[in-house]
């Protein structure tokens, strides 16, 4: 099988430009510093599960003391997490009914763009190609990194939804954390999208409380919430994304084990018996249980 995602030696740095330019992103601490090598377009990977130890991490620049901190940091949340059970790549695989033979999924270089950390994007990218040709829906553009990955392992449309440019910081309708406004203020919505335009990608505008979901009841096959990351967004998004997941759809959420609210309501979940697993050595967790979470939360 070939299996080879990451080619230290064909790293490029990022450049002060770069890093200026994604000083947002990079202020994500969470992140590896590791590089997909395949370019643009062509970035096709076969994954062979039992060699995953051929991955290689390249740490790029003087945050890679946090970086080592972070996954260290992330298990000790993680731990805090009784319901939840973490597993292990290729069980995460078969417990979404994904061959772990053979795992095709495409992964964009973006320009230096750091936006999820790999491991991580492989996992959504896998998730996504499994749900193909249901739609997708993400909660939290950003710069579009994400919404671009969906859209090259999907064969239908990835709708992405994000607040709009300009600052309505005073009009949210749900409490919201001093770390999400730090984002909103630093981002520049769907900036990636501008240079990398996808046909499949749809962008919304709104705030995920008050939007209106109901056009996309019952079609979505892999729902992505990634955007404000109070217990009372996280709660609300969800209820939204179970409205909105067809028969077999799953709900992903970012930050399970990075930040403490998403945790929280994800650990309350699990504790009310809904099936949530969190997806090793990343930030994401994922449910297909979603009639339970439908009936915990309603
Ligand atoms: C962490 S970023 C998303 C990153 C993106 N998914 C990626 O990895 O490429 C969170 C995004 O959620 C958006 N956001 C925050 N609160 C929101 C809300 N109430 N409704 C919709 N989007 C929101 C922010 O503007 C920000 O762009």
């Amino acid at each position: 099988m070939t299996w080879t995602v990451w080619e230290p030696s064909s790293c490029v740095p990022f450049g002060d430009q770069q890093m200026e330019r994604f000083a947002t992103a990079s202020s994500n601490w969470n992140n590896w510093k590791g590089r997909i090598r395949d370019g643009w377009g062509t970035a096709r990977s076969l994954f062979s599960l039992a060699h995953p130890h051929l991955l290689r991490l390249r740490l790029l620049d003087s945050s890679h003391y946090r970086s080592y901190a972070a996954p260290l940091f992330q298990r000790y949340v993680q731990s805090l997490q009784p319901n939840i059970d973490v597993v292990d790549f290729s069980t995460a695989l078969e417990l979404l009914e994904i061959d772990p033979e053979s795992v095709e999924c495409s992964l964009p270089v973006l320009d230096g763009y750091v936006g999820l950390a790999d491991w991580d994007r492989v996992t959504l990218a896998a998730i996504a190609r499994s749900r193909s040709p249901y739609p997708a829906f993400e909660i939290g553009t950003a710069a579009g990194s994400t919404a671009i990955l969906l859209s090259l392992n999907i064969n239908d449309t990835v709708f992405s939804l994000d607040l709009p440019r300009d600052d309505t910081r005073n009009q949210f309708a749900l409490p919201r954390l001093s770390t999400d406004d730090a984002v909103i203020a630093g981002r520049r919505r769907a900036s990636l999208l501008e240079f990398r335009p996808r046909k499949n990608v749809v962008l919304l505008i709104g705030d995920s409380a008050t939007f209106d979901f109901t056009p996309y009841y019952d079609r979505i096959g892999l729902f992505f919430i990634d955007g404000a990351h109070s217990y009372e967004y996280v709660r609300s998004d969800t209820l939204n994304a179970v409205r909105c997941c067809a028969e077999g759809g799953v709900i992903v959420w970012d930050d399970y084990g990075g930040s403490r609210d998403v945790s929280r309501f994800l650990n309350q979940l699990a504790g009310l018996g809904v099936k949530i697993y969190g997806v090793e050595g990343t930030k994401l967790a994922f449910s297909r249980d979603v009639e339970r979470i439908r009936e915990s939360i309603c």
